[in-house]
């Protein structure tokens, strides 16, 4: 496994891997590893020649209040754990190399970064796609691998690589999750322990709302949140709700029926923790032809 920190020598050696034939999967993250990282590395070590993964905690994904001096870093545990995943490059550019003096380029995914996260965390997704384009670039993978447990950051991803005509595949991998159901974080270092206790209401929250669908057949969206908030305030004394949302995969926007495939997704504080999580779910009934945009 190989360190690289300047972005110069990382294009010299995806074009000649790209030249020999290889295929290229690349795992973008900000370090830190846990478990999630790992099975998106593991996906991209089972399709590909050549595994690239990035670590680089993105500052212009932060807003100004948020926790970028704070966020979890640790070269050497990752570095240790990337190796045992058999990954071939980590590229760990600094904050210069990748925004020198003057940097004045953005891209940003319209639309689908109005509602859920993009909805509380003005310009975070702006930061993401222009660091993802920008790795994407320097990497110039076959495919990228990103994980559900930031879904709308995989929705908008797909979107840009499908816009811009970017040549390449990206692939969703599952959420993992902690024994109680917890899905792992590296925000997670952040909760004494009575607050990882009452982070499981995230995770109960999203069952409950499964279970209203699947089981009662409940079908009004406000209904099931309103639950879910109740739930949430009921097991978690020390949480905040930012939001509970209820969206169609297709644009992310509210829905006001349960139909189609869905995205329910919720974002809460516990402490000085915001974590989020989602599922995707599919009901019987079609979505309205109407509701499909594309
Ligand atoms: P980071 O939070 O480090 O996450 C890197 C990747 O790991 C993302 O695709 C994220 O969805 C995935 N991931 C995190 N927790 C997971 C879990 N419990 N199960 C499965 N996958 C999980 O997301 C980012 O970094 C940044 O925004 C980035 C894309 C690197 C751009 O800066």
């Amino acid at each position: 496994m190989r360190l690289v920190r300047d972005i110069r020598t990382m294009q010299e050696l995806s074009q000649k891997l790209r030249c020999e034939g290889n295929t290229i999967g690349f795992v973008p993250t900000m370090g830190y590893f846990h478990q999630g990282h790992l099975s998106l590395i593991r996906i991209a070590r089972q399709k590909a020649d050549v595994v690239v993964v990035s670590i680089f905690v993105n500052p212009f994904q932060f807003g100004p209040k948020e926790d970028f001096k704070s966020y979890p870093r640790d070269l050497d545990r990752d570095m240790k754990m990337a190796l045992k995943e058999k990954v071939d490059f980590i590229f760990h550019p600094s904050e210069q190399e990748m925004y020198p003096k003057n940097y004045s380029t953005y891209v940003e995914v319209t639309e689908l970064d109005k509602y859920l996260c993009g909805a509380s965390r003005p310009g975070h997704f702006k930061g993401v796609v222009t660091v993802c384009t920008k790795l994407f670039n320097i990497i110039r993978p076959h495919f990228a691998v990103f994980g559900q447990k930031d879904a709308q950051q995989a929705f908008i991803i797909k979107r840009l690589v499908r816009d811009l005509n970017l040549n390449m595949e990206i692939i969703m991998g599952p959420i993992i999750r902690e024994d109680d159901g917890l899905a792992m974080s590296s925000r997670n270092e952040y909760l004494n322990q009575e607050q990882r206790e009452q982070a499981v209401c995230l995770y109960k929250s999203l069952k409950l709302a499964e279970s209203l669908i699947k089981d009662q057949g409940e079908r009004d969206p406000q209904r099931i949140i309103n639950q879910m908030e109740g739930l949430i305030n009921r097991l978690a004394s020390q949480s905040e709700i930012d939001y509970i949302s209820i969206v169609d995969t297709q644009n992310l926007k509210p829905v006001d029926r349960i139909q189609g495939e869905l995205l329910i997704a919720l974002a809460v504080w516990i402490g000085k923790a915001r974590l989020i999580d989602n599922i995707i779910l599919t009901t019987p009934e079609k979505a309205d032809k109407t509701d499909i945009k594309e």
